[in-house]
């Protein structure tokens, strides 16, 4: 049984439902021993990723060259792709010690563009990008443009760093016209048509846009972390680590990777997977692909309550055959859900759960739904520690500070602690240690400040002559 969490022996239940509920509870406990066991295969891999092409972890080269001095400084716009919505920045560098200006508005992205064409998103970019610009009374000076960082968090093979060749969408989008193809390329093209006065420079990930972002001020930074609707990480390399990287520049170059290891385990050699999993994978835009985020990320651990809970339901032991429609909807319930079901007041976890499906929900039914909510969420947020345990290893890294950011971490409130108590057992720190060496810190702004400090390293670094990775 995960550590932190009273087992369903202490809710009094009908015999059956209570045993199912056990049965459960171990399938998505993972022990000690097997997240050891998994951060083995994750290091096997993040290695396998540095030493060819076409890897299961792609191990991604950004072309971002080490960690900012903090003394960038400039002016930059910003756009961010998410999963909702598409957020436009103006940020204004003044160095480390001096606060940063952010103009920014979020644009709702229609839903249909996620499963639209490739014309529609940029063209809904394009014109955002338009009503930003006029509404912020953005002016380049005479014919310059204003260089522009595009974050993309989605896994993008980087040839340059203004270029990314998308592999396959992720977090359920699935936009025709861009797997395969330049994102920055199709942008840079829209920019062009639309007269718009904007350079890109270049194309960032969020996981290496918050690990920047935060190293901008706190140089005790070593990983860059989301763990949100997906789940990614960034770290540095060195050239010389990197096999794959057929480079002019020197090996002791340090070089930002964007691991994407979402992918993690997509050969289910070790992921302690059930039944719901695989259903989840199944009916998913990409069977078969993003394995370990399926398991342990914001867009599916609500969807994974639901499938367990409709199981229960299905075997007649909750929910009175009341019809429960509502559990039949995919995607019906999502992260915000399933941790109000765990934190909330038992009574609010209630009123909660009857709204939201429609049903009449007893005091017991809903303790039940409260395990359910609370193994789910455990298991996330102690597999999310297996894969920066692993860089951590690979890397001899034995402190330093994780700048994680997305609505796991920063929305469940017991994810931090199930997380960093899990890396602790990994890591065999000993129980009785004051600090944890190793610790998570509220990442800062990746897509904003993050993507305008990359779009400011790249520009140095063409002042100083170093085009090395830059398309221009
Ligand atoms: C998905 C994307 C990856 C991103 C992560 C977090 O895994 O493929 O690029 O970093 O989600 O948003």
């Amino acid at each position: 049984m995960a550590k932190g969490l009273e087992t369903s022996e202490s809710i009094q239940l009908p015999p059956e439902l209570r045993s199912k509920l056990i049965d459960i509870e171990n399938q998505f406990n993972v022990s000690t021993e097997k997240l050891k066991q998994i951060t083995q295969q994750f290091e096997k891999e993040l290695r396998e990723g540095l030493e060819k092409e076409g890897s299961n972890i792609a191990m991604n080269v950004t072309w971002v060259l080490g960690l900012p001095s903090g003394d960038e400084i400039g002016e930059y716009v910003t756009i961010d792709l998410g999963g909702t919505n598409l957020r436009m920045c103006r940020v204004a560098l003044r160095g480390q010690r001096e606060e940063i200006d952010i103009k920014q508005h979020v644009y709702r992205l229609p839903p249909a563009i996620k499963t639209g064409d490739s014309r529609q998103l940029w063209n809904f970019i394009a014109d955002s990008l338009d009503e930003f610009i006029k509404s912020h009374q953005i002016i380049a000076n005479r014919d310059d443009r204003l260089p522009l960082g595009f974050c993309f968090s989605y896994p993008a093979s980087q040839d340059a760093i203004d270029h990314g060749i998308l592999k396959t969408w992720t977090k359920g989008f699935d936009i025709d016209g861009v797997e395969g193809e330049d994102a920055a390329a199709q942008l840079k093209d829209v920019l062009a048509e639309r007269g718009l006065p904007l350079e890109l420079v270049a194309l960032v990930n969020d996981t290496t846009g918050a690990m920047v972002a935060s190293a901008y001020k706190d140089p005790d930074t070593i990983i860059g972390a989301i763990f949100g609707t997906g789940c990614n990480a960034a770290y540095v390399e060195n050239v010389g680590s990197i096999p794959k990287l057929k480079t002019t520049l020197p090996p002791d170059t340090p070089m930002a990777i964007n691991c994407e290891y979402g992918a993690f385990d997509n050969a289910h050699r070790v992921l302690p997977r059930t039944k719901y999993d695989v259903s989840i994978d199944k009916d998913s835009p990409r069977p078969g692909e993003q394995a370990f985020e399926k398991m342990s990320a914001g867009l599916y651990l609500g969807e994974i309550f639901r499938l367990t809970a409709l199981d229960l339901y299905e075997s007649g032991l909750i929910f009175d055959r009341q019809g429960a429609a509502k559990l039949r909807e995919p995607y019906k319930l999502d992260t915000g859900f399933l941790s109000g079901i765990e934190n909330d007041p038992l009574e609010t976890s209630q009123t909660r759960l009857e709204e939201c499906l429609n049903i009449k929900v007893t005091l017991d039914e809903t303790r039940v739904a409260r395990r359910l909510a609370e193994v789910i969420a455990a298991r996330g947020a102690r597999l999310c520690s297996c894969g920066v345990a692993a860089i951590c290893r690979m890397k001899g890294i034995t402190s330093g500070h994780v700048a994680a950011d997305g609505t796991v971490a920063n929305k469940h409130p017991k994810f931090k602690q199930r997380w960093a108590e899990a890396l602790g057992e990994i890591l065999d720190w000993p129980e009785d240690r004051e600090e944890d060496p190793i610790i998570i810190t509220n990442a800062e702004d990746g897509s904003g400040i993050g993507a305008a400090v990359i779009s400011a390293m790249t520009l140095y670094r063409i002042h100083g002559g170093n085009t090395v990775g830059i398309q221009g």
